[in-house]
């Protein structure tokens, strides 16, 4: 494997929310960093910066990660996803991003992109999830408003609208 110098930059090439993204990047570039500063995606935010909060986490090839965990050049042919995915269009919310409105379910929003990441993986993965799997889950994040309630009755609320809108359209 060949080593490259701290300063010394990379090409990586990946999808993000569906598009190509090709860019230079330093060895030692965080994965977060790169998708704020370099490509201007802000959504996915950074709290704690070492894996502890939750507040970075994305999707990578459909599995909830810490972006503040990665480097970027650890990117390279990966599909991520960052919270600006979430929404099926302009002036829309998905069934997750509709249930934390109705439900409170954030209050500074700081932590937010996480969660909604991670909810989002699990909804995709685990649709029949309870309350439970739902807690579970969310023990990777930290909210420092304490929120945790209101997250919870959110994300069930949109499992719920999710399974409803299945059944319909079987
Ligand atoms: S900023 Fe990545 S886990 Fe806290
Ligand atoms: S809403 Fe999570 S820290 Fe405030």
């Amino acid at each position: 494997m060949s080593r490259l110098k701290a300063h010394q930059k990379k090409t990586v090439t990946f999808r993000l929310n569906g598009l190509p993204v090709r860019a230079d990047a330093e060895s030692r570039t965080l994965l977060s960093d790169f998708i704020r500063h370099e490509i201007g995606m802000t959504g996915t935010h950074v709290g704690c910066e070492h894996g502890v909060c939750g507040a970075c986490t994305i999707q990578v090839d459909g599995a909830p990660a810490r972006a503040c965990l990665m480097l970027a050049v650890q990117a390279e042919g990966t599909d991520i996803r960052t919270v600006e995915a979430l929404s099926p269009g302009d002036d829309r919310l998905s069934a997750l991003q509709a249930a934390f409105k109705r439900h409170h379910g954030l209050q500074c929003g700081f932590c937010t992109p996480g969660i909604l990441m991670s909810l989002d993986a699990l909804i995709g993965a685990r649709p029949d999830a309870g309350r439970e799997e739902v807690r579970d889950h969310l023990s990777g994040h930290l909210c420092r408003c304490t929120g945790y309630a209101t997250i919870v009755e959110a994300a069930l609320s949109a499992l719920d609208d999710i399974r409803r809108e299945d059944n319909d359209n079987v």
